[in-house]
């Protein structure tokens, strides 16, 4: 099987081509800079130039594909929003896949998006999940919370260097899960013809608020943590500011999803 990974310099789409290599399929990356993308080179993959908001990039990607795991999304430091990206882009890319006879697609969406339509990217990630089911691809649907990954900076490295952490005491505690495992749930989606056309939720064990991540960190590091608690209606406030300039488009996003 000859593997698609967009997004593969990211946190999860490294994963799943970190796992998917060591599985014995040929990957190939779609990548926006070959320079940035040298690693997934150097494991084994073959890079190729594009970026889904140029559509014209995707069909040369797609050649000879017979399974495409999106894990792309819009960086928040970047200049293209998430509408271009996360639904412009996937309309762009699910549509060069059904056109290249591809044979498996999995996407990557975010848990409960249909509660919180008022959320750009939730809604977003609703919409594609509807595209797909109606793309007539061969697609999986994988709705996650969040990685662990990304606790590091947040959280263990402000405390083990004896900085303030931020922590939003109203929002809903996350089952965070390692993106090494949710890697492993993708790659093996693509052998197991049950989970063809069927929507599957992937999420840690034990849901965690922002203070309990905090005490583990403080537990495990033996360190007290400097903690700040920051109202909601404070990152609200922020992202209606951040919605004010354009180039702020994707950080007032962000801010959304707390
Ligand atoms: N992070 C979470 O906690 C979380 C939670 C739930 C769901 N998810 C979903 O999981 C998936 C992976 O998220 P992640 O956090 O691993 O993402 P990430 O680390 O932010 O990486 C984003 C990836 O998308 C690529 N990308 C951005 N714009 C692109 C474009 N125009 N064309 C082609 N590639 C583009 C980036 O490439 P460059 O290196 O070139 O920028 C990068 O490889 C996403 O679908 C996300 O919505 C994430």
């Amino acid at each position: 099987m000859s593997l698609l990974v967009v997004g593969a310099t990211g946190t999860l789409g490294r994963q799943v081509t970190r796992r998917a290599l060591e599985e014995g399929y040929q990957v190939h990356c779609l990548v926006r800079s070959p320079r940035k993308a040298a690693f997934l080179k150097e494991w084994g993959a073959e890079l190729v130039q594009g970026n889904l908001c140029d559509p014209k990039s995707l069909p040369p990607a797609l050649e000879e594909i017979t399974a495409v795991i999106d894990a792309a999304t819009a960086r928040p430091t970047d200049s293209l929003s998430v509408k271009q990206v996360d639904w412009e882009g996937k309309v762009a890319l699910i549509q060069a896949a059904k056109a290249a006879g591809v044979d498996r697609f999995i996407f990557f969406s975010i848990l409960d998006a249909e509660k919180y339509r008022q959320v750009p990217l939730m809604e977003i990630k609703r919409c594609t999940e509807i595209l797909l089911a109606q793309s007539g691809l061969n697609y999986t649907v994988l709705r996650l919370a969040g990685f662990m990954q990304g606790l590091v900076s947040q959280y263990a490295i402000p405390i083990l260097e004896n900085q303030t952490v931020w922590v939003t005491g109203e929002a809903s505690p996350i089952a965070f899960m390692d993106a090494i495992d949710i890697a492993k749930f993708a790659v093996q989606a693509l052998t197991v013809p049950e989970t063809a056309g069927k929507t599957f939720p992937v999420v840690g064990p034990q849901a965690m608020s922002g203070y309990e991540i905090v005490h583990l960190c403080e537990k495990l590091s033996d360190r007290e943590a400097k903690i700040a608690r920051m109202p909601l209606s404070f990152l609200r406030v922020m992202r209606q500011m951040a919605r004010f300039f354009q180039w702020t488009w994707n950080v007032a996003d962000r801010l959304a999803l707390c």
